[in-house]
């Protein structure tokens, strides 16, 4: 089988990438590069016979259109994914997020034969009251510019799929963590502060919940899910979560304590607008399919806090875009730097 995968050099796509080339894949990783993406992802495959890589953007029709020809199946993991970047710069999450997912739909309808995995996440039903689970079949609510772009892509897969008879898999997952996330992220960035003993910036009063699942187990879902593809025409939707839901600031106190950190440096900061206090998903259907994570949250945190400990300070000096800067623009005031 050959897989595009899209985005395949960020975080979840590049474990997805090396997970299918050991398992005798053939993969096509397109991806654009962008500050997310890091090469060191997927040093291990660079040169393995049944990988190619593709330096290209998703928005580029006949480029997507010539991949798209050669896939027996498209794994689309290519997005704008931070939410604080959003409510920064609201225009490349509608740009990649929603038109890069209709470039992949116009490409896809002239290939009948052709599937479509879609990864979208638990963010399109906004903020989830206790004690409720959100099912496949919830309305959409987005609060964040990043949510409404996986929302409008989801609506415009829903659309190809009942005007063309296109079968598709959305994927929806919580918050997913592990090594190789991005350091602009929540554990990361609190991994390396606390080794650093620099604050932690915690938003508002750090009692949102969100659901944690290492990227390991969201991998094995990914997996699962391509052996079972839908053949009847529409949208199948599962939800991928772990079921354990944290609040950040009990987040950030198990990281402080992970690395003998003391949890003074956990520091409140302004509050991210439109800030939703709690994601949760009914991944029931995914279960039913004998889906299940093997690691407890505590399992992975520890892994995830050794790995930072281990490998940060190189992780930090590979490709990390504009990181710096970020930080300064989304913090300096925040931590009263300026
Ligand atoms: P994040 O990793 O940005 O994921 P998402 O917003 O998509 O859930 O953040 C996870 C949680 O951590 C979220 O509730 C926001 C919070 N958070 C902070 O409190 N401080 C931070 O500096 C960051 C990046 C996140």
């Amino acid at each position: 089988m050959r897989a595009l995968v899209t985005g395949g050099c960020g975080f979840i796509g590049s474990h997805v990438v090396r997970s299918l080339v050991a398992d005798g894949w053939e993969v096509i990783n397109l991806d654009r590069m962008t500050y997310a993406a890091n090469p060191a992802n997927v040093a291990e495959v660079v040169r393995h016979p049944r990988y190619r890589f593709v330096q290209g953007d998703i928005c580029d029709g006949a480029l997507v259109r010539e991949l798209v020809g050669v896939a027996d199946v498209v794994l689309n993991f290519a997005a704008e994914t931070h939410v604080d970047r959003s409510l920064l710069d609201p225009g490349v999450f509608v740009r990649t997020d929603v038109e890069g997912v209709v470039m992949l739909l116009e490409a896809l309808r002239e290939r009948p034969g052709t599937a479509l995995v879609h990864m979208s996440t638990d963010e399109v039903f906004g903020s989830i009251p206790a004690p409720l689970e959100a099912r496949e079949d919830r309305a959409f609510a987005p609060s964040s510019p990043y949510a409404a772009s996986k929302a409008a892509a989801e609506l415009m897969i829903r659309a190809y799929a009942e005007t063309y008879g296109m079968a598709v898999t959305v994927v929806r997952c919580c918050n997913v963590f592990g090594p190789r996330q991005h350091l602009e992220k929540f554990i990361p960035l609190f991994t390396m502060r606390a080794l650093a003993g620099e604050p932690m910036p915690l938003y508002g009063d750090g009692m949102q919940e969100r659901e944690w699942l290492y990227v390991d187990d969201l991998v094995e879902a990914v997996r699962l899910v391509l052996e079972g593809l839908p053949t009847v025409a529409g949208v199948r939707a599962v939800h991928v979560g772990s079921g354990e839901r944290v609040a950040n600031r009990a987040t950030a106190e198990m990281i402080c304590d992970l690395l003998g950190r003391p949890r003074e440096l956990i520091t409140p900061v302004a509050d991210r607008p439109g800030h939703d206090r709690r994601y949760a998903l009914d991944s029931s259907r995914m279960r039913e399919l004998g889906w299940a994570p093997r690691r407890r949250f505590v399992e992975g945190l520890a892994e995830t806090v050794r790995w930072y400990r281990d490998h940060g300070a190189a992780w930090a000096r590979t490709a990390q875009g504009d990181f710096a800067r970020y930080f300064e623009r989304q913090y300096g005031e925040r931590l009263g730097r300026r």
